[in-house]
């Protein structure tokens, strides 16, 4: 069953509504004290869950109801409306939930209650003593966090090359470049939930070497960790061009949290900025600046910016945004040399620039992984599993080639959402799970005051239509391959792109 949900503020639910409140929808908004509610309809059953998602806030009434399930307009987290529990990321936290009293027709809302997160039953014999995961990224939270949420209770380590915990890196580029966003909503989870949970976060942490058939990794500073499980979630790094002067210090890329604050303390001196690329971390940089008021020039080989993804139509339109925002486009053309206020073009024009960021890209970081034998194919090749080619090896996120039920093809996929889902797929599998990843690539983009949602198959297609008024931030566009939808993206239609996703996941089962 797919609906919508009511947009409507609603009864105060302690007081009983009637069934037939319901009308025909699966679920009602209310309210208990100062607390949106919604109640949900499942068969005969009448459940009371928050409504309001857990990661950025969004309205789940503006979601969709997808079975048991309501999934976020925003993000496309998806929670139990039985339990509340967050099933799929990006939310992690649980909707609160409420026991529901039925007198005939009448439902009443009475206490806040706990239900228990689903946990693994693990035969002692299976259960891994150690379980040690390499990355501090979106793939490696997400696993250790379901670990522990599945019922994991032995070792967990997870070594992570950066310097801070695990964060939320779209932000990077968003809201926190812009100064928008404080530091305290970075990071994924405080300290003390690492604490709690027993994850051993070792920072500044660097893995050099996996022995696969003696099961452990060893750090750059020596240390030897034992593990019975490895996750693997080493993600990508920024394509680094062999640009005279990129070595300079006000030339950046942009991957952690480390980069994203080097680049704002150069932006509080710089007037004038240079962003070689016009993909998504590319121009959302440029928005960023903009908002700090410098001067933003794009340069890029390409046409037409993010060409590739979404087409060139779409493309452009999303440049004259930025236009309108004041942002100026080099097409065509690349950075021939960088000088300390300057950058001089491939067709010999030059701009002034004294912040520089190079955004052409990334690649997987699959070095540790080929040195140790574990098959490699532009990414870890993993099975429907998750598992590499090295049994009780797992590989997640960024750096996983894995097989795309909805496009039938292996894939490497860089998302957010899809790398912590992998990870979570990838800790209850841990745990003998033994469940497919089937889920549906998705990501999002923000640029201003519109955001992109895309669901589906991130590659060429052969043809594409737009339904709607683009310049009135309204429209769906449909990439077809041989007459087929591969993907949509959609600006201002959330509920279309998560019927698409619904879709395509059911049309996989
Ligand atoms: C600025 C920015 C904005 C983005 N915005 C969006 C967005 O809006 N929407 C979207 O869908 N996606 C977005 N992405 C992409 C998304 O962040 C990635 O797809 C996602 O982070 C991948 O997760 P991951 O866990 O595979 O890798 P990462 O999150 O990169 O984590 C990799 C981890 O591995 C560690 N590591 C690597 N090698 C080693 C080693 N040898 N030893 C120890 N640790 C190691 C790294 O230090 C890091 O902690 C954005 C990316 C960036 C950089
Ligand atoms: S606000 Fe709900 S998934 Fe992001």
């Amino acid at each position: 069953m797919t609906s919508y949900l009511s947009e409507e503020a609603g009864p105060d639910l302690t007081q009983g509504i009637s069934l037939s409140d319901f009308g025909n929808q699966p679920l009602l908004r209310g309210h208990v004290g100062d607390e949106p509610v919604i109640l949900a309809r499942i068969g005969d059953e009448i459940t009371a869950v928050g409504a309001t998602c857990t990661h950025y806030g969004a309205p789940l009434t503006e979601g969709l109801v997808v079975g048991e399930t309501v999934r976020c307009p925003w993000h496309h987290a998806c929670f139990s409306l039985r339990s509340g529990e967050a099933l799929g990321a990006p939310a992690f936290d649980p909707l609160p939930c409420w026991q529901v009293e039925r007198d005939g027709d009448r439902i009443m809302v009475r206490d806040k209650i706990t239900p228990k997160p689903r946990s693994i039953p693990v035969a002692a014999a299976n259960q891994p003593a150690n379980v040690v995961i390499i990355g501090g990224g979106a793939a490696g939270f997400a696993c250790a966090e379901m670990l522990r949420r599945r019922g994991y209770q032995g070792q967990l380590t997870m070594l992570s090359e950066d310097s801070d915990a695990p964060c939320d890196r779209p932000n990077l580029s968003k809201d926190y470049l812009a100064g928008n966003a404080p530091e305290e909503w970075i990071p994924l989870k405080s300290d003390d939930f690492y604490v709690r949970n027993r994850i051993d976060l070792q920072l500044h942490t660097t893995v050099t070497k996996i022995n696969t058939t003696g099961h452990t990794v060893t750090t750059a500073d020596g240390r030897i960790f034992p593990f019975d499980r490895l996750l693997l979630a080493t993600g990508a790094e920024p394509v680094r061009l062999p640009i005279p002067g990129a070595n300079q210090s006000h030339v950046f890329t942009l991957r952690t949290l480390a980069d994203s604050r080097a680049i704002i303390e150069r932006a509080k001196h710089a007037k004038a900025a240079v962003i070689l690329g016009s993909g998504f971390i590319g121009l959302e940089a440029a928005a960023a600046l903009r908002a700090r008021e410098l001067d933003v020039h794009v340069v890029s080989l390409d046409k037409h910016p993010l060409e590739k993804i979404l087409g060139s139509e779409p493309g452009d339109f999303i440049r004259s945004l930025h236009e309108q925002h004041g942002v100026q486009f080099h097409m065509g053309t690349s950075l021939a040399h960088i000088e300390p206020h300057k950058v001089v073009l491939s067709n010999g024009k030059e701009l002034t620039a004294d912040l520089v960021i190079i955004g052409v890209g990334v690649r997987p970081c699959v070095s540790l992984a080929e040195a140790a034998g574990i098959t490699v194919d532009n990414g870890i090749l993993v099975n429907e599993y998750l598992e590499t080619s090295v049994p009780g090896i797992f590989a997640a996120g960024d750096v996983a080639r894995w097989r795309d039920e909805a496009s039938g093809k292996t894939q490497r996929i860089e998302h957010w959402v899809l790398a912590e889902r992998h990870g979570q797929i990838a800790a209850e599998n841990m745990l003998g799970a033994n469940t497919a990843f089937q889920d549906v690539p998705f990501f999002w983009s923000a640029h201003y005051d519109i955001s992109i949602r895309y669901v589906g198959y991130a590659g060429p297609w052969d043809t594409l239509e737009i339904e709607g008024d683009m310049a009135a931030y309204d429209c769906l566009i449909s990439y077809k391959t041989g007459g087929k939808t591969v993907a949509v993206a959609a600006i201002g239609r959330d509920k279309q792109a998560l019927e698409y996703r619904a879709l395509i996941a059911q049309q996989q089962h």
